[in-house]
C-alpha cells in the first residue's frame, strides 16, 4: 500500500487535474484537503473537456471514492452545480462516489460579499482573489465563528449559528451602509442545503482510516500551488488556506505518516492569476507568445494568466517545504520552438546573490533574476511515447531542471490527453502502480 500526495508547486494551474485523473486507476481513494471552488481543474477525456472546482479529480472514475476533507471551504450551491454539470455528462456524483467531511466550512452568503467590500478597499493592493469567498470563510474559521457541514444535521442548531455569525457581521454591513443580513431566508436556504447534501456527510478521518487498514491507496491531492500557501506563499499575495503537503494531514484528519511520497506538479514556465510578486514574468511578446499557446486563462474566472520563464529558484523551495519527491513536468510543448529557453538560476538582491526564495513580497518584488540561457527544441512532443521519443535538447532541459531544483522528474505530460504522458524510467518506483495507470490510459 502506497498513499502519495499530489500538489502544484508554483502559483497554481500546474495541471493537477490531468496528473490525478491519470494516476487515479492506482488508487481506490482520492481526497482532497484544502481550497474551495477557486479552484479549477481541467481533465481531458477522449476530446471532451471537463473542469472541476471542489469535487476531486478522481471522480472520472468510477470504482474511485471521491473525499472532501474538513480543510475545504464548500459553497452547497456551488457542490450541487457540479454534480448536476458532471451529471449531464453522463458522470454519477452521488453520495455512493462522494464523501464530504462534517467538519468542512460552509461557504455563507455573506462570505463572496465581504470579500468585495475587502478587495474594494485595498484598491492598488487588491490581492486579485477569485471573489467566491473563500478568504472570508476561512477567517470566520479562524475567528471561531464558522458554520460546519455537520451543523447541518440539526437544524437548530443550524439557525442558532447563523444568527450568532450573522450580528457580528451586522456592524461592518452597518458602516458600509448595506441593509442587515436576512436571518431566516439564510436559514432557510441552508435548511433546503442539510437535506441534500445529508447522504454525503461522513466522519473523514475515521472513514480514511478504515480504508488504509483495509489496504487500500489514498491519493492525497492539493489545490492553488505551494507558492500561494497561506504560510509559506507570496504572502499577503496567496489564498487563504495550506496549500502546501503538510494541509494534507490536517486537511483530512491523517497523520503526516500516511503520506507515503509528494509528487510536485510543475510547469516548464511560470504563471500566475492575480496580483503579487513573479520574478521571472515576461510583459512583452514573448509572455504574450506563451499564453496564448499554452491558453492561459483561468478556469474559473476566465482572466488571462501572466506568463515567466521557468523559476529553479521558486520551485527548489517548493520541493523543499513540500518534502517532494518526485516531479511532473507540464506544458513543456508550449516552449517548443524557442531558439533559446532562459531558466532563472539565482536572484540577486541590492548586489548581493540571495540563498533561497525569500518570505518577503517586498524582496521578491525587487530581486533581478539571473538566468542561464538553454537551447530550444524545435520538435513537437506530441505522439512521443516514452522517454527515446523525447528531443534531445528537451532531455537536455529536463536534466538541468533536475539538478537544479534537486527532484527527478518521474513523468512528462506531452499533451491534455490521459494518453499523452511519458514516464522516466524507474521514476516513480514504489509510489505508484504504473502498470494499472498505464493500462487505464491505453483504454
Ligand atoms: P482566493 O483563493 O480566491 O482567495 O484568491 C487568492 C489568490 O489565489 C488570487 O491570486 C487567486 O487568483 C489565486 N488563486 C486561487 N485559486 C487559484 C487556482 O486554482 N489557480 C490559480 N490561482 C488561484
Amino acid at each position: 500500500m502506497a498513499n502519495l500526495l499530489v500538489l502544484g508547486m508554483q502559483w497554481g494551474d500546474e495541471g493537477k487535474g490531468k496528473i490525478v485523473d491519470l494516476l487515479t486507476p492506482a488508487f481506490d481513494v482520492v481526497a482532497r484537503y484544502q481550497g474551495g471552488h477557486n479552484a479549477g481543474h481541467t481533465v481531458w477525456v477522449g476530446g471532451r473537456k471537463i473542469v472541476l472546482h471542489l469535487i476531486p479529480s478522481g471522480i472520472l472514475h468510477p470504482g474511485t471514492l471521491c473525499v472532501i476533507g474538513n480543510g475545504l471551504v464548500v459553497s452547497p450551491a456551488a457542490f450541487f452545480k457540479e454534480v448536476g454539470d458532471l451529471g449531464a455528462q453522463g458522470v454519477s456524483a452521488g453520495p455512493e462516489r462522494i464523501a464530504l467531511s462534517r467538519g468542512a466550512h460552509l461557504i455563507m452568503p455573506w462570505h463572496p460579499m465581504t470579500e468585495r467590500l475587502s478587495e474594494d478597499r485595498r484598491g492598488a493592493k487588491r490581492i486579485g482573489t477569485t471573489c467566491r469567498g473563500i478568504g472570508p470563510a476561512y477567517e470566520d474559521k479562524a475567528a471561531r465563528l464558522g458554520i460546519r457541514a455537520g451543523d447541518l444535521a440539526d437544524l437548530e442548531v443550524l439557525r442558532e449559528k447563523i444568527a450568532e455569525a450573522a450580528a457580528a457581521k451586522d456592524p461592518v454591513f452597518r458602516v458600509c451602509g448595506l441593509p442587515p443580513l436576512d436571518i431566516e431566508a439564510i436559514f432557510r436556504e441552508y435548511a433546503g442545503w442539510a437535506e441534500k447534501l445529508g447522504p454525503y456527510l461522513r466522519d473523514v478521518p475515521l472513514l480514511l482510516e478504515e480504508r488504509m487498514k483495509l489496504g487500500q491507496n489514498i491519493l492525497f491531492e492539493g489545490a492553488q500551488g505551494a507558492l500561494l500557501d497561506l504560510d509559506h506563499g507570496t504572502y499577503p499575495y496567496v489564498t487563504s488556506s495550506s496549500s502546501t503537503a503538510g494541509g494534507a494531514a490536517t486537511g483530512l484528519g491523517v497523520g503526516p505518516r500516511a503520506i507515503h511520497g509528494v509528487l510536485g506538479i510543475t510547469k516548464a514556465y511560470t504563471t500566475r492569476v492575480g496580483s503579487g510578486p513573479f520574478p521571472t514574468e515576461l510583459l512583452d511578446e514573448t509572455g504574450r507568445t506563451i499564453a496564448k499557446r499554452g491558453d492561459e486563462y483561468g478556469a474559473t474566472t476566465g482572466r488571462a494568466r501572466r506568463c515567466g520563464w521557468f523559476d529553479a529558484v521558486a520551485v527548489r523551495y517548493a520541493c523543499r517545504v513540500n518534502g517532494v519527491d518526485r516531479i511532473a513536468l507540464t506544458k513543456p510543448d508550449v516552449l517548443a520552438g524557442f531558439a533559446e529557453v532562459p531558466v532563472c538560476v539565482g536572484y540577486r538582491y541590492k548586489g548581493e546573490r540571495l540563498k533561497g526564495f525569500p518570505p518577503e513580497p517586498w524582496v521578491l518584488e525587487r530581486v533581478e533574476p539571473e538566468y542561464r540561457v538553454l537551447p530550444g527544441w524545435p520538435e513537437s512532443l506530441h505522439g512521443a511515447s516514452g522517454p527515446e521519443g523525447l528531443p534531445k535538447a528537451f532531455a537536455e532541459y529536463v536534466r538541468v531542471l533536475e539538478d537544479l531544483v534537486e527532484t527527478r522528474v518521474a513523468i512528462v505530460s506531452t499533451g491534455v490527453e490521459r494518453a499523452e504522458t511519458v514516464f522516466l524510467d524507474g521514476a516513480l518506483a514504489g509510489l505508484v502502480d504504473l502498470a494499472r495507470v498505464r493500462a487505464a490510459a491505453a483504454a
